[in-house]
């Protein structure tokens, strides 16, 4: 098949993240509407700027000597010109500042907020947790839900070394600091899954520290909530149960919680509704059997250096946890 000029633009602009996935040129909301705003007034005026410059220069070095280039009205009339040029560049300069400042500013949490989600960083993954009403605490490892069209504050911590939160069709780059809370906030006015990522080198997975927003209505939100405030559903399947006693017997307690079960440690992601979620090891893989299999059997050779030893599961006894774990909706 011939490869036409818009084939070939549209794959070049694709490869290159211009297709509108976790790119800040295509804002979902205020804050990142504003940024993309100050991107492009930014580009514009840089462009001409240089457009002139290099003119400029063109013409002087294409330009030959003239006898006239001695008189003194020449030297004023070039120190008149030089004078204007450096005006123009200092009122740009300043302009671009300011706006920049301005906008800044706006993006600053509002005073009233719908809902507010911890986020905290961990090596390598997201944990947002839905604090309200106390004792009915969500935790949504790597998927933050939040309804459409309202600001969504923001209170976000590390649990080990620096790490940004980024979620480029959202909210510019906000750091996670150990030991300091950092407010920010979250708005998206349409549905939609927007893709974010760690944005500070964090160690040896740092590429695979990614998220997911949804953004959906207020009702199927609310539903999504009450869903994941309650505990583990019953296994049902002799399989699914006997993938229950292998969880709770084995090593995976030490580091997860299933609530409704006895498994309550927070070290590694709650997986009380992880049948409920799209992927496994923030964004790394599709939350599928064999993956989910792969990823239990031996997660080390699939995200080299994460803190999920290798479980050693008899062949029966990984297939009845997987199988387990799927029914956690
Ligand atoms: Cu977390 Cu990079």
């Amino acid at each position: 098949m011939p490869l036409t000029w818009a084939g070939l633009l549209a794959a070049v602009t694709t490869a290159a993240g211009c297709d509108g996935t976790q790119s800040p040129l295509n804002p979902a909301g205020p804050q990142a509407r504003d940024i993309a705003t100050l991107t492009w007034w930014f580009f514009v005026i840089s462009f001409v700027v240089y457009a002139v410059t290099m003119s400029a220069l063109v013409w002087a070095m294409a330009r030959r000597r003239r006898p006239s280039d001695d008189d003194p009205e020449t030297s004023r009339r070039l120190a008149r010109v030089i004078g204007s040029a450096l005006a123009v560049t200092v009122v740009t300069l300043v302009g671009l500042s300011t706006y920049s400042v301005v906008n800044g500013r706006r993006l600053t949490p509002p005073a009233h907020a719908a809902l507010t989600v911890d986020v905290v960083g961990h090596q390598w993954w997201w944990d947002f947790q839905y604090r309200d009403p106390p004792g009915a605490w969500v935790h949504a490892p790597n998927e933050l839900h939040v309804p459409v069209g309202v600001p969504v504050r923001l209170r976000a911590v590390s649990a080990d070394v620096i790490h940004s939160f980024w979620v480029p069709n959202l909210i510019g780059k906000r750091d996670l600091v150990p030991g300091i809370i950092t407010h920010t906030w979250i708005q998206a006015d349409r549905p939609g899954v927007y893709r974010g990522q760690c944005a500070e080198f964090c160690g040896d997975q740092h590429a695979h520290m990614a998220l997911y927003v949804i953004a959906e209505p207020r009702d199927r939100f609310t539903d999504w909530l009450s869903r994941q405030r309650a505990s583990a559903a019953e296994p049902v399947t002799a399989t699914a149960r006997h993938g229950r006693d292998v969880f709770l017997s084995g090593p995976c307690v030490v580091c997860h919680t299933i609530r409704g079960t006895g498994a309550g440690s927070r070290v590694g992601p709650d997986l009380t509704h992880v049948g409920s979620r799209a992927t496994l090891a923030a964004g790394t893989l599709p939350n599928v059997t064999g993956h989910l299999a792969g990823w239990i059997a031996d997660s080390q050779s699939i995200k080299p250096g994460n803190h999920m030893p290798p479980t050693r599961l008899s062949p029966g006894d990984l297939h009845a946890v997987v199988a387990y774990l799927e029914t956690l909706q």
